[in-house]
């Protein structure tokens, strides 16, 4: 697939078939995430690659497995998404996160190794790690697609990291950025529309 190409299809996907993806598939998607740029040149980057079926139910057993109409339309007014696209990308997200998860066929758990507290940087470099990673995830995102995959993307929440840490049992100073899924997009599988940008309000010659 032509760069650009696989730009444009590069979407994110939350309803999979039920299809396996071979070994060597997952490893080149891999080794593409682990040729993005990183901040201190050692890439000291890790993946957790998972299709054992019941060690998935138990990464993702704690991620909420829906959510009512009630309690939706009350997180759109708390996280206040006034935007109506957004809203519509929420209302298909928010109610799919286990489902996209526990449906793909590979689940990636990227890791990187963080020095300081992400949480509380004292200045902006000391995300420099956090930055990298997700140079990486995107990597991965652009490779599944030009493999003819999709994938789909959680950011952990709660207890989620801890939990997947007991699971999967990686060390203390490696961090979890997210949950990817990969798998083949569902025949139509909605894909929410991205906002219109117009480029030209966007782009800054010289000066804003
Ligand atoms: C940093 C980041 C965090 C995200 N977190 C989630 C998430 O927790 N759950 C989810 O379903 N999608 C998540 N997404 C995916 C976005 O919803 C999606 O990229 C966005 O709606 C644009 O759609 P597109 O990827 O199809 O262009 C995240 C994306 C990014 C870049």
């Amino acid at each position: 697939m032509e760069f650009y190409e696989v730009i444009e299809k590069r979407r994110t996907v939350r309803d999979f078939e039920n299809e396996t993806i071979s070994a060597d598939v997952i490893e080149r998607i891999i080794e593409a995430g682990m040729k993005a740029p990183t901040n201190d040149h050692m890439r000291d980057w890790h993946y957790i690659i998972i299709q054992d079926k019941n060690i998935i139910m138990k990464l993702l057993d704690i991620i909420p497995k829906g959510i009512s109409d009630e309690d939706m339309n009350q997180l759109i007014k708390d996280w206040n998404l006034s935007d109506s696209e957004q809203q519509d990308c929420y209302r298909n997200a928010v109610p799919k996160q286990y489902k996209m998860l526990i449906d793909a066929s590979v689940i990636v758990i990227p890791l990187l190794k963080q020095k300081t507290d992400l949480l509380h940087p004292d200045n902006v470099s000391h995300l420099n790690g956090f930055a990298s990673i997700w140079c990486s995830i995107e990597n991965i995102f652009l490779a599944s697609t030009a493999e003819g995959y999709g994938c789909a993307l959680r950011v952990p929440l709660g207890d989620e990291s801890e939990h997947a840490r007991n699971v999967l049992g990686y060390p203390n100073d490696y961090f979890m950025p997210c949950f990817i899924g990969i798998g083949k997009p569902k025949r139509n599988a909605p894909v929410i529309k991205q906002k219109d940008i117009q480029m030209k309000e966007r782009i800054h010659w010289n000066k804003w």
